[in-house]
């Protein structure tokens, strides 16, 4: 029989409908590790209290060490999976391990713990997304493409700077991820139902041996604050943007119009119809999934503004958003590192593009004011000339490389600058793992 964790006062068992509605298992055993991991430390601090003698407490943290990973099965959520295997593996004495606390603050533990795990990891994929855009800035520190504005030319820039750009917002994604996992370094564990737990537990000590900083200083609080998941879902949500961005800048470098660069093959799909083509499907599920993924945190704010404290069940259905979103991470970011890593660029082309008088005209205004000439005025001569551009181009000496390395002030794309700026980043790098 499976043990379950209420039901005293029912007469009756809970109907079939109630069951496929309530039960969570079928999601929430991914919290397997840490519901184990809680209930080691739970039993411990409980036998440190009194509660449990040595015999009992050896008997329990025995058994959690044998409890297998859960496949499928007829349990109400993980926490009632662990504590049926418990009764399987030790009997009567199970019944112990969830004296003072409850699967509130059990649950708010689990997740805490899961989501540090999440935010670890997201770091780890982003960093090395990281690495191979600045390794690509260094090798292409020099090389010169198109700068758009308004998706209209605009200036000269180098594709190292475009990778150095890229580089810039993932690091502050990945400052997110930090810091979010600093704010949600509290835990709940302790804070019982809603109230508190009864016995005489060092809950610090406790935090502490779960590799958290400190308890989290309030118990309705403590069961019903996602914060840490919200955030969690907020970093990951606007590192998806910056990467759809990305995105979409590649999809037009490899357009068909533009071609500064090709799709290795690896990371491209065909078409079952028209023979010729080479498909960014990795770049448009970039695109797609950053939206399901903002999707997903606006659902889970709009999940938590109308819960009264302190627990409520709406909270069961917080996990799913999150689980998913670890695993779009995992899977979209090392495809797309590998994509950035294995595109071929079409450098002659890029740099016809970026040295067409048109793209040069900003320098030839730059030139004029240079001899004392308002800018605004040279601007009003260049953009009335625009036919004789070349001439202009000419009488005042004006070259693509030329315009690339006057643009050397810090953040500029002068190929110096970027070389200097993408050793920095590797460095950067490079010291954190
Ligand atoms: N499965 C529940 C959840 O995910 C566990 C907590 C249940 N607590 C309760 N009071 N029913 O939120």
């Amino acid at each position: 029989m499976t043990q379950k964790l209420w039901g005293g006062r029912f007469v009756s068992e809970p109907s079939q409908v109630l069951r496929r509605l309530n039960d969570s298992f079928a999601f929430d055993r991914e919290l397997f590790d840490e519901d184990v991991e809680g209930s080691i430390a739970w039993a411990r601090a409980i036998a440190e209290a009194g509660v449990l003698s040595d015999d009992e407490l050896d008997a329990i943290l025995g058994a959690l060490a044998r409890i297998e990973p859960p496949a499928d099965g007829d349990y109400e959520d993980v926490h009632s999976y662990v504590e049926a295997k418990l009764y399987e593996l030790i009997g009567a004495g199970a019944g112990k391990l969830h004296t003072g606390r409850s699967r509130n603050d059990q649950v708010a533990t689990d997740l805490k713990l899961w989501l540090k795990r999440a935010c670890g990891e997201a770091i780890e994929i982003v960093s090395a997304l990281a690495t191979t855009l600045a390794t690509r800035a260094l090798e292409e520190a020099a090389t010169p493409m198109p700068g758009y504005t308004h998706s209209k030319q605009a200036e000269p820039v180098t594709f190292g700077h475009w990778c150095l750009a890229y580089v810039e917002m993932l690091r502050r994604d990945r400052s997110r991820f930090v810091s979010a996992t600093e704010r949600g370094d509290e835990c709940p564990l302790g804070s019982g139902a809603l109230a508190g737990t009864p016995l005489a537990i060092d809950r610090d000590a406790l935090a502490r041996s779960l590799g958290f900083a400190r308890a989290n200083a309030n118990s309705l609080d403590g069961v019903s604050d996602r914060d840490f998941a919200a955030e969690y879902l907020f970093a990951s949500s606007l590192m998806l943007t910056h990467v759809s961005r990305m995105a979409e800048d590649l999809i037009f470098f490899t357009s068909d119009e533009a071609s500064y660069a090709e799709l290795p093959d690896a990371m491209a799909t065909g078409s079952s119809r028209m023979p010729q083509k080479k498909n960014p499907d990795v770049l448009e599920l970039a695109r797609g999934y950053a939206a399901r993924c903002i999707g997903e945190l606006t659902g889970f704010l709009a999940l938590l503004k109308g819960l009264p404290l302190a627990y409520d069940k709406d909270l069961q259905l917080d996990k799913e958003p999150l689980f998913r979103t670890r695993r779009v991470i995992a899977t979209l970011v090392p495809a797309l590192r590998e994509l950035v890593a294995g595109l071929s660029l079409d450098r002659d082309r890029m740099r016809a593009a970026a040295g067409s008088e048109a793209l040069i005209a900003t320098a030839v205004a730059d030139a004029l004011a240079a001899t004392g000439m308002p800018f605004r005025e040279a601007h009003d001569q260049v953009s009335r000339n625009l036919a004789n551009l070349g001439s202009l181009v000419k009488e005042h000496g004006v070259t693509l490389d030329g315009m690339l390395a006057k643009k050397n002030a810090f953040g500029g794309t002068a190929p110096e600058r970027v070389k200097e700026a993408a050793n920095a980043a590797l460095l950067e790098c490079s010291d954190r793992s």
